[in-house]
């Protein structure tokens, strides 16, 4: 007998080991200025988890933040048909840190709309689906 799509569960994601290897990559922070250390976990498609920590430089600017350097490490590591099926975002500092607004844009890219996010509040990790954290992404269609 053949499953009823409507039926179908969405495949089992633990956020708490995301997030448990997102706070583990954050211990590979670089972050001399800001002292705030910062890990990424991207769980693929594919079934693989890539981390990312933020890399900061002297020239404030080109500062890289936990999210992205995962999302280009999988891109690096896996090649650009990579999606996301679910994002962890964690700090050593024991503070609120839910991406920023330049990292939802380029998760955006390969991030599935509903993939939850979990990240630090100030009242502990909170959950929610991609769509909900970046609801008005940029998008290009050129007439
Ligand atoms: N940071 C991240 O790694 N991810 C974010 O979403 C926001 C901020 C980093 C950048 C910088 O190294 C430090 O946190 C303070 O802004």
């Amino acid at each position: 007998m053949s499953e009823n799509p409507a039926k179908m569960e969405s495949p089992v994601i633990d956020l708490n080991s995301l997030l448990g290897q997102a706070h583990k990559a954050a211990e590979h922070s670089y972050s001399p200025y800001s002292h705030f250390r910062v890990g990424a976990a991207l769980l693929l498609t594919n079934g693989q988890v890539v981390t990312g920590t933020n890399v900061e430089n002297v020239s404030y600017g080109l500062t890289i933040c936990a999210e992205r350097t995962a999302l280009v490490s999988a891109v690096a590591q896996f090649g650009p048909a990579i999606r996301i099926q679910a994002a962890a975002v964690a700090n050593l500092n024991n503070a609120a840190s839910p991406p920023c607004g330049a990292c939802r844009q380029v998760l955006a890219e390969f991030i599935q709309p509903d993939a939850p996010v979990i990240f630090p509040t100030a009242s502990g990790p909170q959950t929610l689906p991609f769509r909900e954290l970046f609801p008005l992404a940029f998008e290009m269609k050129v007439k």
